[in-house]
């Protein structure tokens, strides 16, 4: 039996941040399940934020309900605050993933507030949470610019260790460690991930990286050795945070399996699959910058025979 690696797409949400495109919601749908259909069953498939704020998510609502009754799916949706928390509450989303940055000066500027007022938010979003009857909603915890920040630079460790720590005792189900803007590289990676998965080591921790400095695999790998196994990704390398200057897309869903694959690590999903709904959001998409690699040169002959999808 292979290790399993999880990987969640985060297309829908921080691939479609900064895109030109609205993307219609009929198709927003049709990306979930065709990524369904590819074999991954959680996908980040909306942001629960003001819609002057980013207008590609003016349909969110709709958007995670027909997401929710996908059979089979795991959907989760990210949220900036308490009111956004609610949203995806009233909706019975499966996983609602908040945001805080650990650069006091990226979170002024992604969510109008001290790192600090964002924690105790976080705080009242799990009371609410827990108060709430019926199915138990897991709360995961995203740490944005971990790595650093283009606004502020260097992000010391110890405070992104800290907030991980205290994401946890407040009631995150998992944390989500972030490089916003690209500033991570394996050695950093691989010494901040050691010290969170030591500091919490009882709650499942994901790392989301995006490749601005194509850096983005090395650092998966690295994660890997600090004994990370869940890691976010976008379709076609799409992706980056409006409220981070020089923010680009991030790691690439088909690279990303491709690599876990070549490693021995079971991530059940077909990327065959994934190069042909990647094909169709290009077409979707049109003036956008894609990447990665194994759309482009196709899988080797070499590749270990690829999962088998049941779905
Ligand atoms: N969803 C919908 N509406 C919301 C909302 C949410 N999550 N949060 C706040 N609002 C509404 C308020 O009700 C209020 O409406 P009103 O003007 O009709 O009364 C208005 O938005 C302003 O609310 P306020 O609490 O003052 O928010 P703000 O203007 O200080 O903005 C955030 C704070 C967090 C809502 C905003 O900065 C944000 O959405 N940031 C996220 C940015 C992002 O998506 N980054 C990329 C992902 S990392
Ligand atoms: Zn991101």
């Amino acid at each position: 039996m292979r290790e399993r690696a999880h990987v969640r797409e985060v297309g829908p949400r921080d691939g479609l941040q900064m895109v030109k495109t609205i993307l219609p919601s009929a198709r927003k749908l049709a990306w979930c399940r065709g990524a369904l259909e590819a074999g991954i069953r959680d996908i980040e498939v909306t942001s629960f934020v003001p819609p002057k704020v980013v207008p590609q998510f003016t349909d969110a609502e709709e958007v995670a309900r027909g997401a929710v009754a996908m059979q089979g799916l795991r959907p989760s949706v990210l949220v900036p605050n308490l009111k956004g928390a609610e949203r995806g509450f009233a909706l019975d989303v499966p996983q609602v993933n908040y945001v805080l940055s650990a650069s006091e000066a990226h979170n002024l500027a992604n969510v109008r507030r001290s790192t600090e007022e964002s924690l105790e938010d976080f705080a009242r979003i799990a009371a609410v949470r827990d108060q709430r009857p019926g199915v138990r909603i897991a709360l995961g915890g995203g740490i944005a610019t971990a790595f650093g920040c283009t606004i502020a630079g260097a992000v010391s460790e110890a405070r992104v260790v800290e907030i991980a720590a205290r994401l946890v005792e407040m009631g995150a189900d998992e944390i989500i460690v972030a490089d916003t803007v690209g500033y991570g590289d394996p050695g950093q990676v691989r010494r901040l991930m050691k010290a969170v998965v030591a500091a919490i080591g009882h709650v499942p921790v994901a790392c989301h990286f995006h490749d601005t400095r194509g850096l983005g695999l090395a650092n998966v790998t690295a994660a890997l050795e600090a004994g990370v196994r869940a890691f976010d990704a976008s379709l076609a390398g799409l992706g980056g945070c409006p409220f981070a200057p020089g923010a680009t897309g991030n790691i690439d869903t088909e690279d990303t399996v491709f690599m876990l694959e070549q490693l021995g690590f079971d991530t059940g999903v077909d990327v065959e699959k994934l190069i042909d709904l990647r094909r169709e959001v290009e077409n979707w998409l049109p003036g956008e910058r894609f990447s990665g690699a194994i759309a482009r040169a196709g899988l080797p002959k070499t590749y270990r025979p690829r999962a088998k999808v049941s779905a």
